[in-house]
C-alpha cells in the first residue's frame, strides 16, 4: 500500500542512486509540486541541486519575495531572478490565450537557460509535473482534443541536454500534499492552492500591461485574504480573480463611472479534473464585492462564475 513516509524513503533512495554527484538545475514556482519535489531532490543530493525562482511579474501580490524567503528557510539553494521587463515585453499587445501561454513558455525557457548555463557541469532538468499534468498534456497532443497546453511539461529545448528527473509524475496533488508534510514544509505552502504555471496573464483576457496585473494583484488579494480570515481558504481547492476585458456603468456620489468588471471564481475539487464552483456564502462575497469597489481604483463591478468543470474550465483562458 502507498503511505507518504514509504514514497519518501524509497524516493529519496532511489534519487541518490541516479544522481550520485551529478548537478541538477530545477525551476521552482511556489508552488505545492515544485517545492515538494524540489525537497525531495535536495534531501537527496543537498547542495548539487541548484533551483531557479523567476519573477515574471505576473505572480500574485508580494508573492515573489515571500516565496523567495520561505526557499532560503527550507535551506535550498536557490537564486531569484527578476524577469518581469522580460516578460511584459514578449506580452505586449499579445491577446490570444494560447499565443499569450506560448510566448510566457517561451519566456521562461529563454530565462531558464540562461540561467542553467550559469552553472557549470549540470547534467539534469528537475520537474515538479504531477500525474494529472501528465495525462493533460498527453490529450493536447491527441488528434481531437485542444486542452490548453501546459507549457511547463515537456518545453524543454534540446540543445540543453539534460536529463530530466521528475519525482511526483505519478502522484495526484492530495499525494503530493502528504508528501510534502512527512518532509515537514511549511503548511503555508502545502495548504497554498494551485496557480497556474502562465499566472495572472491567463486571468486578464486580452492583452497584459503592468498597469492591468497591478489591479487584478489587488483584487485578487482582497479575495484571497478574506477567504484566509473567514477560515474558508482551507475548504476550497482553488481560487482568484480574472480581469475582464469589458467596462460597465456604475454610479459613484452623482458621478457615472464607466469602469473595470471583474469576476471571482472558487472551485470544490479533488484533482482540477473535474470542479464544482464553491457555494461560497452570500455575506462573504458581499463583503468582499464591496471592499474590492472601494478600495480598488477602476473597478466598479464584481460578478461571481457559478460554472462548473466540465464544460466550463477552472481558469478563463
Ligand atoms: P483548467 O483551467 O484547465 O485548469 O480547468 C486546471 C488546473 O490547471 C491549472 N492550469 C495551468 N497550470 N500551466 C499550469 O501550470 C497552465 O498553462 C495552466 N492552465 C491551467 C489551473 O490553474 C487549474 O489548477
Amino acid at each position: 500500500d502507498w503511505t507518504a513516509a514509504s514514497f519518501v524513503e524509497s524516493t529519496i533512495a532511489d534519487l541518490k542512486a541516479r544522481l550520485g554527484n551529478d548537478k541538477v538545475v530545477m525551476a521552482l514556482s511556489g508552488g505545492v509540486d515544485s517545492t515538494v519535489a524540489a525537497s525531495l531532490v535536495h534531501h537527496a543530493i543537498g547542495k548539487n541541486l541548484y533551483c531557479i525562482f523567476v519573477d515574471n511579474g505576473l505572480l500574485r501580490k508580494d508573492e515573489y519575495e515571500s516565496v523567495l524567503h520561505s526557499y532560503l528557510d527550507m535551506g535550498l539553494n536557490i537564486k531569484g531572478v527578476d524577469a518581469k521587463a522580460h516578460f511584459y515585453g514578449v506580452l505586449a499587445g499579445l491577446t490570444d490565450p494560447e499565443a499569450k501561454r506560448k510566448a510566457i513558455g517561451k519566456a521562461f525557457i529563454d530565462i531558464f537557460d540562461q540561467e542553467a548555463h550559469l552553472i557549470e557541469d549540470v547534467k539534469w532538468l528537475g520537474q515538479g509535473t504531477i500525474y494529472p499534468d501528465v495525462i493533460e498534456s498527453v490529450s493536447v497532443k491527441g488528434p481531437s482534443a485542444t486542452i490548453k497546453s501546459h507549457h511547463n511539461v515537456g518545453g524543454l529545448p534540446d540543445y540543453m541536454k539534460l536529463k530530466i528527473v521528475e519525482p511526483l509524475n505519478t502522484l495526484f496533488k492530495d499525494e503530493v500534499r502528504a508528501v510534502g508534510r512527512t518532509l515537514e514544509l511549511p503548511e503555508a505552502i502545502l495548504k497554498r492552492h494551485p496557480f497556474p504555471g502562465p499566472g495572472l496573464a491567463i486571468r486578464i483576457l486580452g492583452d497584459i500591461t503592468a498597469e492591468k496585473v497591478a489591479i487584478l494583484q489587488d483584487v485578487d488579494a482582497i479575495f484571497i485574504n478574506g477567504l484566509k480570515t473567514r477560515g474558508l481558504y482551507d475548504q476550497v481547492w482553488q481560487a482568484g480573480a480574472m480581469l475582464l476585458p469589458i467596462q460597465s456603468v456604475g454610479v459613484m456620489g452623482d458621478e457615472r463611472t464607466y469602469e473595470r468588471v471583474v469576476a471571482l471564481r472558487a472551485v470544490t475539487s479533488v484533482d482540477g479534473m473535474t470542479a464544482d464552483w464553491a457555494h461560497l456564502p452570500y455575506d462573504f462575497l458581499a463583503d468582499v464585492s464591496n471592499e474590492i469597489i472601494n478600495r480598488v481604483k477602476g473597478v466598479n463591478r464584481v460578478v461571481y462564475d457559478i460554472s462548473s468543470k466540465p464544460p466550463a474550465t477552472i481558469e478563463w483562458e
